[in-house]
Parts: structure tokens; C-alpha cells; sequence
């Protein structure tokens, strides 16, 4: 109570202090403001001008065309996609912003399309390539699903699939097909292409977290026809391009801006302190309500970091050691997991594999980082504890084509696991669906090549990987493989609904392991070499059972001498052969269904490195003779013993690599 008294007194007290200080500008905020009452012929051409235009943009007339206009219109050219952007980046958050243009849809066809989009984006480069059509130019098929972080604002002439008509306006983040919101246009009286101009209001409060759109014929009164909620920080990042995107796609329809202007409220708090512009925002009502707003601030500010303080002191002791700890990932609260994927909202979901769902998620630390949360659902009652040392041991596994743990959390039966985000998704994106080029399919198998033989030889004990195929290979902005869920079979070995999925999948499963239920060194070989060919023929494996299965087809292709023509054809032949051929042989290798005839990791990474290095020897006709291992070499019994025996927590031998200060939690 007195705690609370002193508070208050506190607050009246910088209340009035600041109000004796700033009487006339009390409501600081710094401001900026651009705006374009037309489009001087020419503005796209010039260099020094304030727009970049990309994409079929051209400026005639004292408009922006953004997709050509009918006298220009070559029947040829369907698809067209437009991008403009105000050529310097713009503080997106902490800020509010009203942006307000006046825009023109020209067409004589009863259907056309696409439409247009006010945007909000992450960088200055063009739309996606494939962006035409109902993408309006915001994104396209490789880049949906959280890629591109941008805010996009569509009126979208062209009814698709889950859209309400063709004249309505929707709010689009990671995906055209699931705006976050979409509202037909028809309860304003505005038909978007009605080829008359039309004014659209955007404004976004950087308080209250609320995106309004509104829209009129020119000279009537605005109408307000959304209103969203939206967190601009878990959107976009904090330096952003605004602009507009359109698109065509069979049907030409010209999209023009007539004229464009905005204004922007900075509210760091920074700028609260120290900003100097007087003219007074529209955001600020009167003195009042800034005076309720500030306050109320700086009381919620003064708390929490009160109530910090009182939480600090009590910070568990586990967390502080496993911080404490050398390469221990870090202990990461509920709340802070559920706030960065947004209450793992669906949006937000990158993918489900075996071990549960993955999300994505945004930490607002200094800088923010982007990280991939895991989510592990029905753990069998394990604690916290048992857990620890496992995490421990994977945490400290640090290879560059690995996909590096972070950090963990167990909470309400769940255990999560944070990962290093990897933009460009997983390997099976891209096999016969999206086609890579060579040199990146090379460096890709090499990656996962060298991740293998870390696992397996490099890393103090061995590691089997168990489940290696495209799915788990993570690919990076630059598109280099790291290798996940290493270690997850024996972290969840004792939950009973793993242990079907820790066996592995099929159509990467080597065949003894069917047999013997065994994960070894050489099964994880097997499966390596299933991904192998998956790459270089740019088709899925169906399985060893299957006819036609994909290793009968390079094996056809190997015996009668035509190796090439396994290869995937969208490549168009472009690619080092000898490379090439190097490679579906070591494929083969590896695939041997004799797995004491596979090579280890060791050769195979070699051979990657080294053009000179001699390829193993391969038979000329498919092999397949299987012996069943009824005696284990050494390097199997290491391997399997460590991946089959799950001590008790604190009782094993590898727990001697553990930090010490992990172990003097247990002893408590
Ligand atoms: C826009 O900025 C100019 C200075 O660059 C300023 O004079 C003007 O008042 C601003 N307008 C608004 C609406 O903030
Ligand atoms: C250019 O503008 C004038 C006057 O507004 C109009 O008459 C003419 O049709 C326009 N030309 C084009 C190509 O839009
Ligand atoms: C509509 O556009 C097409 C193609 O650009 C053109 O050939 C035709 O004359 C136009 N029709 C009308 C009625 O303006
Ligand atoms: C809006 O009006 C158009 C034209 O009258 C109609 O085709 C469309 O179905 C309407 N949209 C909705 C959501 O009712
Ligand atoms: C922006 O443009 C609209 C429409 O032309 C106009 O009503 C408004 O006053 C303009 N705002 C600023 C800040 O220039
Ligand atoms: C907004 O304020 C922050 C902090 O003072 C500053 O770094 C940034 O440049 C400001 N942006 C604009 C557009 O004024």
C-alpha cells in the first residue's frame, strides 16, 4: 500500500513538472510528411526523383500508370506487375501514420483485374517475380507464409477463391489467400472500377495498435469500411518502404495514383522527450487525453519495472544456473513464447513434422531476432529436470549446417524448443516443386553432408540422426542447408507417441532398420542417400517397395549407361557434369541395401570437397544382397547404445560433459 502511495505521489509530481515544462507543445511527437498533388511526366526516369518505380510503373499525364493504360496495352503483355515506393525507409513502429491517396481503375471489359495495394515493405527490391495476378504484387508462391515481413492494404478488383467479390478491400501480411481481414467494398457505394477516382484514408494508431480504412468517390464524404487490430513490430520491420504494388493478370486493367500524400507521427520515446515539433498532430485531441495517455504510461512503466525488480530477486535458481552455464540454451517463460508467436496463432505456423508444430515468432530483445518455436505437445510427465541435461547436450552441439537450438521451455505438460529462424523454409519446399540451380543443390548436399559427419564423428559422441530427409533440412537466406531435429529421438524417447516416429520415415528408411527397429550410423547414411537423388532428380523417393521407385530409376539410368538422364530436367542440362555424375553415384553408395557397404559420412564428404578425391566402388547392376547384422560392428554398438539407452537424469555416462553448475540443481 504505502508502496503504492509513494507511487502516486511520484506520478502527480512529474505530471506537473512536465506540464510546467512543455506548456504550449505538451504532446511531443516528431513528425514528417511527404505528398505528391500529382506525378510530373518523367518522375520514374529520374534517378533523384522521390519514387522508385519498378515493374511496368510509368508516369504520364500527371498520373502514375502503375499497370499500362490501353493505348499501351500490347495484348502480349498479360502479367503485369507494379511496384512504387517513396524512395527514403520510414520508421514504421513506434509510430502512428495517416496516409491518404486518390487513385483511378480504368478497364472496358466486364471482368478484369487484378487491383492495387497501399504497402508497407520490408526493403526496396521488386515484387516477387511471380506476383502478378491476385497477388497484386505483394507476394508471390514462394514467399508466402511469413517470408516477406510487409503490411499490404489491397482493393482487389477480381473475385478468387475465399474472397468476398470483386470489389473489396483486405489487410494481407504473409498471405493473399488468408488476408487478416477482408470487407466487400459495396456497403460504401464505391465500385472500384467504376473508372471514377476514388479517395482511400489509411491511418494507422501507434497507441491503440488499430489500422483504419476508409474510401469515397473523390468529394464525398469518407466512409470508414475497416478497422483492424494489428501489432505493426510483429509485422514489419522497424525500417520499412511505403508505397503502392498492382497487378494483371489475362485482362488489361490500368491502375493509377492521382495523388498520394503522408504524414507520420514518431513516438519513440526518445522523440517524446526530446522532439521539437509544434504543430499539433491530429492524434493529439487536447491536453487532456495526452495527459491520461503519458501518465498512464509512465505508471504502467514504473510498476513493471518495480514489479521486475521484485521478480528478479526471485528468479529461480534453475534459471539462473542454466543461464549461467556455458553454451546452455537459454530458459525461456510461457508467456514470452506465447507472446512472440502471438499466442501461436495460425498465421504464424511454419510447419508440423513428427515432434509437433513449429511456429514463428518474434522476440522483441535489442535488436529483435526472429526465432522458430517448436511445440511439443502430451509430454509423458517428464519434468523440467529431466529434460535438462538432454538440452544441455544438445545445445552444445554447434555445427554451421546445423540448425542451432536456442533456448527451451517446459511448461503445462508442453516442451518447446526454440530454434534459429531459417527463412527459406525446409528442402522439401523446393524438390520438383521450385526449381534450384546446381551450384546451390551442390552446396546443399555438401552442408548436409558435413552436418551428418559432425553428428556422427565430430562431436564427442556419436549422434544418429534417425529421420534425415528434406523435411528436416533447413535452408537459410542463402540458401545453405542446416540440418534440425538432431537429437529430438532421444530427448522424447521415453513419450510413448514417439516411439513410432523415431524410427524414422518411410522412403528414407533403411531396410534392416524394418527389421531390427535399429537407428545406426549407417541407416542415417541410407537415408542421406535418398535425399541425394531426391535433389539431383528433383523428385520425391515413393519408398524402396515401390516399383518405379525412384532409386530403381537412376539404378535403370546407372546400368544402361544414360546416368544423365535421371537428372531433373529443369535444370536444363546446366550443371557440372562430372559433378553431377560424382554425385548420384555417391547417391547409390549410400543407398546400398547391405549397410556395411555404405560408405561412412567421412568418404562422402570428402568426395564433395575434393574433385580428385577417388569415388568409392560401385557395383554395375543394382546390389541386393542384405545381411542381417546379427553382430553388431563397434562403431554400431557405440552408436546404438547411446541412442537406445535413456538413463535417468544425472546417472549417465556422457553427464560428465555437463556444465557442474547444471548438476548442483539436481542435488537440491
Ligand atoms: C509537413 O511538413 C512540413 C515541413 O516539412 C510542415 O510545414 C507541415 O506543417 C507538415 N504538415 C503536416 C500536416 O504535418
Ligand atoms: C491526359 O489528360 C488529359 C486531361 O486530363 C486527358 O484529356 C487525356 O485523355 C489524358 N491522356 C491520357 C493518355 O490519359
Ligand atoms: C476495349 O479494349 C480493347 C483492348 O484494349 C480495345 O481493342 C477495344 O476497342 C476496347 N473497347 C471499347 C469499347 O473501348
Ligand atoms: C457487391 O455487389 C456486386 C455487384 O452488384 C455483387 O456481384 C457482389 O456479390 C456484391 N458483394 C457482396 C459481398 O454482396
Ligand atoms: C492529403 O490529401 C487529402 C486529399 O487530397 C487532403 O484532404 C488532405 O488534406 C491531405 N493531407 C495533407 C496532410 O496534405
Ligand atoms: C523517430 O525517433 C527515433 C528515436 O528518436 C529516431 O531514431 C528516428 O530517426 C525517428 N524517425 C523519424 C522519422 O523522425
Amino acid at each position: 500500500m504505502s508502496k503504492f502511495q509513494s507511487l502516486t505521489s511520484m506520478l502527480k509530481l512529474l505530471i506537473l513538472g512536465i506540464i510546467l515544462h512543455h506548456q504550449q507543445s505538451f504532446f511531443l511527437v516528431q513528425s514528417f510528411n511527404f505528398s505528391f498533388q500529382s506525378f510530373v511526366p518523367g518522375i520514374c526516369d529520374d534517378s533523384e526523383s522521390r519514387l522508385i518505380c519498378l515493374g511496368s510503373v510509368t508516369a504520364t499525364n500527371g498520373t502514375l500508370n502503375l499497370t499500362p493504360d490501353e493505348s499501351q496495352q500490347n495484348p502480349q503483355q498479360k502479367n503485369q506487375i507494379a511496384r512504387v515506393l517513396f524512395r527514403y525507409p520510414v520508421t514504421a513502429w513506434p509510430a502512428s501514420f495517416s496516409t491518404t491517396f486518390v487513385l483511378r481503375i480504368l478497364t472496358n471489359l466486364t471482368i478484369s483485374g487484378d487491383g492495387i495495394a497501399f504497402v508497407i515493405a520490408q526493403d526496396d527490391k521488386p515484387s516477387p517475380p511471380e506476383s502478378f495476378g491476385s497477388y497484386i504484387g505483394i507476394l508471390d508462391p514462394s514467399t508466402e507464409g511469413g517470408i516477406l515481413r510487409q503490411l499490404a492494404v489491397e482493393l482487389d478488383t477480381y473475385k478468387n477463391e475465399h474472397e468476398p467479390d470483386n470489389n473489396h478491400v483486405a489487410i494481407v501480411t504473409t498471405s493473399v489467400q488468408y488476408p487478416i481481414a477482408s470487407k466487400s467494398l459495396n456497403s460504401t457505394g464505391v465500385y472500384l472500377r467504376s473508372g471514377k477516382d476514388i479517395t482511400v484514408e489509411i491511418d494507422y494508431d501507434g497507441w491503440e495498435k488499430d489500422l483504419q480504412v476508409s474510401v469515397a468517390y473523390s468529394g464525398n464524404p469518407l466512409v470508414n469500411v475497416l478497422s483492424q487490430n494489428i501489432v505493426l513490430e510483429d509485422t514489419v520491420p522497424q525500417s520499412t518502404y511505403v508505397g503502392f504494388t498492382a497487378s494483371t493478370a489475362y485482362f488489361f486493367e490500368t491502375h493509377q495514383i492521382l495523388s498520394w500524400n503522408f504524414t507520420y507521427y514518431n513516438l519513440s520515446r526518445k522523440s517524446l522527450k526530446h522532439g521539437v515539433n509544434r504543430n499539433k498532430p491530429r492524434i493529439a485531441l487536447s491536453i487532456v487525453v495526452p495527459t491520461l495517455v503519458v501518465s498512464t504510461l509512465v505508471f504502467l512503466y514504473i510498476a513493471r519495472k518495480r514489479r521486475n525488480e521484485r521478480h528478479q530477486s526471485k528468479k529461480s535458481d534453475m534459471e539462473m544456473l542454466a543461464r549461467n552455464a556455458a553454451n546452455a540454451p537459454r530458459l525461456f517463460t510461457y508467456k514470452q513464447l506465447s507472446k512472440a508467436t502471438r499466442h501461436f496463432n495460425k498465421e504464424n505456423l511454419l510447419g508440423a513434422g513428427g515432434f509437433g508444430c513449429v511456429y514463428k515468432g518474434i522476440l522483441l530483445s535489442d535488436p529483435p531476432a526472429i526465432i522458430a518455436v517448436k511445440k511439443i505437445n502430451a509430454t509423458s510427465g517428464q519434468g523440467e529436470r529431466e529434460y535438462l541435461a538432454e538440452i544441455c547436450t544438445i545445445g552444445r552441439l554447434r555445427h554451421k549446417n546445423l540448425v542451432q537450438l536456442q533456448g527451451w521451455c517446459h511448461d503445462k505438460e508442453q516442451l518447446f524448443l526454440v530454434y534459429e529462424y531459417m527463412p527459406n523454409g525446409s528442402l522439401d519446399r523446393y524438390i520438383g516443386k521450385v526449381s534450384l540451380d546446381w551450384k546451390t543443390r551442390y552446396r546443399i548436399l555438401s552442408g548436409l553432408a558435413s552436418a551428418l559427419l559432425y553428428l556422427h564423428e565430430e562431436c564427442g559422441n556419436p549422434v544418429v540422426h534417425r529421420d534425415v530427409k528434406p523435411n528436416n533440412v533447413m535452408l537459410d537466406s542463402e540458401f545453405n542447408a542446416h540440418l534440425g531435429d538432431f537429437g529430438l529421438a532421444r530427448l522424447l524417447q521415453n513419450d510413448n507417441f514417439v516411439n513410432t516416429m523415431v524410427a524414422g520415415t518411410p522412403g528414407y528408411l533403411a531396410p534392416e532398420v524394418s527389421y531390427t527397429g535399429r537407428a545406426t550410423l549407417e541407416s542415417d547414411v541410407y537415408s542421406f542417400g535418398m535425399v541425394v537423388l531426391e535433389v539431383v532428380c528433383g523428385r520425391r523417393s515413393r519408398g524402396m517397395m515401390e516399383e518405379n521407385s525412384l532409386v530403381d530409376h537412376v539404378w535403370t539410368t546407372h546400368e544402361k549407361n544414360e546416368l544423365f538422364m535421371c537428372v531433373d530436367p529443369t535444370l536444363e542440362g546446366k550443371f557440372d557434369g562430372e559433378e553431377v555424375r560424382r554425385t548420384i553415384l555417391v547417391g547409390l553408395a549410400c543407398l546400398h541395401p547391405d549397410r556395411l557397404h555404405r560408405p561412412r559420412m567421412r568418404k562422402v564428404v570428402q568426395i564433395f570437397m575434393n574433385p580428385d578425391e577417388p569415388l568409392m566402388k560401385i557395383a554395375d547392376s543394382r546390389p541386393t544382397a542384405v545381411s542381417l547384422p546379427l553382430h553388431s560392428s563397434h562403431s554400431d554398438s557405440t552408436a546404438s547404445e547411446f541412442s537406445s539407452n535413456k538413463a535417468p537424469a544425472g546417472g549417465r555416462g556422457s553427464m560428465d560433459s555437463l556444465p557442474d553448475e547444471i548438476t548442483v540443481v539436481f542435488d537440491d
